[in-house]
C-alpha cells in the first residue's frame, strides 16, 4: 500500500506528477536539488491546485487538502519514508543512474522506483540499483494535469508487482495506465514518428504544401493540429533532436531517418513559436485561417464512377465517412475532369483539396504510416493494440487509435499503400509489418 511519495525534479513534469500525486491523497515530497527550482515548483503547484478548483476541475476543500499534503523536501534524504518515488530529473542516462544508486540507498530496499524518462532505457537506468526488480518508467505526458496517459514500462528484471502497483497508483491519480515494454520510445511517441516524418516527407517530395497537409490532417484526419504546427509548437529544434535519438538509437531504421528539411529548418533558426517564426510566421495575428465549413450537400448527389474515374482521389477511412477528399490528377486528367471532379465531390458535402499524386496522397500515407509502426510495435511486444490505441488517443489526443483506423479503413487498403509506396519510391521505410500483412491476407 503507497501511501507517501516522492517526486523527484521540481520542474516542467516533476510538479505536475507531485500536483496529481497531491490530488490523489498521497503525502508527496517533492524534492529538487536546486532551492530556486524547488520554490518555482512549489509554486507552479500550489497555483495549478487553485486554478483547477476556478475552473470546476475539484472543489476548493480538495484543493486545499491536496496543497496541505506536500512538503517541498530541501534534501534527498527527506525522501527516506517514501514507497514509491518518481524521478523526474533531467534527460541524462549518467545523472538517473546516479540518482537511482542514491534512492535506492536513502529509501531502502522495498521502495518502488520509477523513472519519467521519454527517451532512456529503463533497464540500463535500474542497473546500478541493488533489486532492480523494483524499478520501473512511469512515462506521464505534458502536462500531467491534463494528459490521463501514464505508460508503465518493465525493464527487463522489473517484477510484475512493481508494475501492479505503479499502476495502480497512477489509476488513483486520475490518470489510465498501459503497459509498455523498455523499447525505443515506448509506445506514444515511437507510434507518432510518422505524423511528422511523414508529412516532411510530403512536403520534400512537393505533393502538399506545409498549410495544405496540416488542414488536410486536421479538417480530414480530425487531428487537433498539423504536424507543422504541432513541431512549431514543440519547437523545430527539440522535434529534430527527438528524431535524430530515434535514427541512432535504432542503428537507422529507415522508418525514422530524420529530413533534411528538420536541419536547415534548425540552421535558420526557424525554430517555432519560441523564436515567434518557424514553418509558420507568428507575428501579431493568427497564424493561419480558421478552417472553413463543408459545403452543403446536394440531396440529389449520386455516385459515378465516371467521374470518379476521371482524377486520383484518396477519401479516408472511406468516401461514406471521410469529410475531406483529396484530389490529384492523372496524365490523362483534363480541366474540364478535373472541374468536374471538383464539383462532383463537393456537391457530396465534401471538402475537396487538390494535392500532387502519390500513392495514399497526404492523410492516406500518414495514416498508413502510423497503423504500420503500431503494428511492427505490437509484433515486437511493446504494447497490445488496445493499449496502442489507448495511448495514442490520451497521450497525443489523436481522434483515432491506429487500429481503430486499420479496422475502418480496411488492413487490405492499408497494405496496398504502402506496397505502392515502396514500389514507387524504392524506399525500405515503407516495408510492411508483419503483423499487418498477415491481418490483411487475414
Ligand atoms: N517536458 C516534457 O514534455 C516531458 C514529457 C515526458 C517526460 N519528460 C521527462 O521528464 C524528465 C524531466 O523533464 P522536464 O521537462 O520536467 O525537465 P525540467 O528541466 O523542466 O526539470 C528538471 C528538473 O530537475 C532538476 N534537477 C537537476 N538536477 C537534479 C538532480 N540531481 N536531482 C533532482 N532534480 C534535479 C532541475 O533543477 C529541474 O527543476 C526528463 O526525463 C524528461 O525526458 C519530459
Amino acid at each position: 500500500m503507497i501511501e507517501r511519495i516522492g517526486v523527484l525534479g521540481a520542474g516542467t513534469m516533476g510538479a505536475g506528477i507531485a500536483q496529481l500525486a497531491c490530488l490523489g491523497r498521497f503525502d508527496t515530497y517533492l524534492h529538487d536539488p536546486d532551492p530556486a527550482a524547488l520554490r518555482a515548483g512549489e509554486q507552479r503547484l500550489r497555483a495549478g491546485l487553485a486554478k483547477g478548483a476556478d475552473r470546476g476541475r475539484w472543489t476548493q476543500a480538495e484543493a486545499e487538502a491536496a496543497s496541505v499534503r506536500l512538503r517541498a523536501a530541501s534534501r534527498l534524504e527527506d525522501l527516506a519514508g517514501c514507497e514509491l518515488v518518481i524521478e523526474a530529473a533531467p534527460e541524462d542516462l549518467e545523472l538517473k543512474r546516479k540518482l537511482f544508486a542514491l534512492l535506492a540507498g536513502v529509501c531502502g530496499t522495498e521502495a518502488i522506483l520509477a523513472t519519467n524518462t521519454s527517451s532512456l532505457s529503463v533497464t540500463a537506468i535500474a542497473s546500478g540499483v541493488e533489486r532492480p526488480e523494483r524499478v520501473c518508467g512511469m512515462h506521464f505526458f505534458n502536462p500531467p494535469a491534463l494528459m490521463r496517459l501514464v505508460e508503465v514500462v518493465a525493464g527487463d528484471e522489473t517484477s510484475e508487482e512493481t508494475l501492479a502497483i505503479a499502476s495502480q497508483v497512477a489509476r488513483t491519480m486520475g490518470r489510465e495506465p498501459i503497459r509498455a515494454a523498455d523499447a525505443i520510445g515506448f509506445v506514444a511517441n515511437r507510434v507518432a514518428r510518422p505524423f511528422t516524418l511523414e508529412a516532411l516527407r510530403l512536403l520534400g517530395d512537393r505533393i502538399a504544401t506545409h498549410e495544405q497537409i496540416d488542414r488536410i490532417v486536421r479538417i480530414g484526419g480530425g487531428f487537433r493540429m498539423g504536424p507543422f504546427e504541432l513541431m512549431d509548437l514543440v519547437g523545430v529544434d527539440l522535434n529534430f533532436e527527438v528524431a535524430k535519438s530515434f535514427w541512432e538509437q535504432s542503428f537507422h531504421e529507415p522508418r525514422w531517418q530524420p529530413h533534411p528539411i528538420q536541419s536547415r529548418m534548425v540552421a535558420a533558426g526557424r525554430l517555432g513559436r519560441k523564436v515567434g517564426r518557424g514553418y509558420y510566421d507568428f507575428g501579431d495575428g493568427p497564424h493561419r485561417p480558421d478552417d472553413p465549413k463543408p459545403p452543403d450537400r446536394d440531396p440529389g448527389w449520386s455516385r459515378n464512377p465516371e467521374v470518379e474515374d476521371s482524377v486520383h482521389f484518396v477519401a479516408v477511412p472511406s468516401l461514406e465517412e471521410a469529410t475531406l477528399v483529396e484530389l490529384a490528377h492523372r496524365p490523362a486528367t483534363t480541366p474540364a475532369d478535373a472541374e468536374a471532379a471538383e464539383i462532383y465531390f463537393r456537391s457530396m458535402g465534401k471538402h475537396v483539396e487538390w494535392v500532387g499524386d502519390a500513392p495514399g496522397l497526404v492523410l492516406g500515407r500518414i495514416v498508413c504510416q502510423i497503423v504500420n509502426e503500431a503494428h511492427f510495435a505490437v509484433g515486437e511486444g511493446v504494447a497490445t493494440p488496445a493499449d496502442v490505441d489507448t495511448a495514442m488517443r490520451l497521450g497525443f489526443n489523436y481522434p483515432r487509435g491506429p487500429f481503430d483506423w486499420a479496422e475502418a479503413i480496411g488492413p487490405v487498403r492499408v497494405v496496398s499503400v504502402l506496397d505502392e509506396l515502396r514500389s514507387e519510391l524504392g524506399e525500405e521505410r515503407y516495408r510492411v509489418a508483419p503483423l499487418l500483412r498477415r491481418a490483411a491476407t487475414g
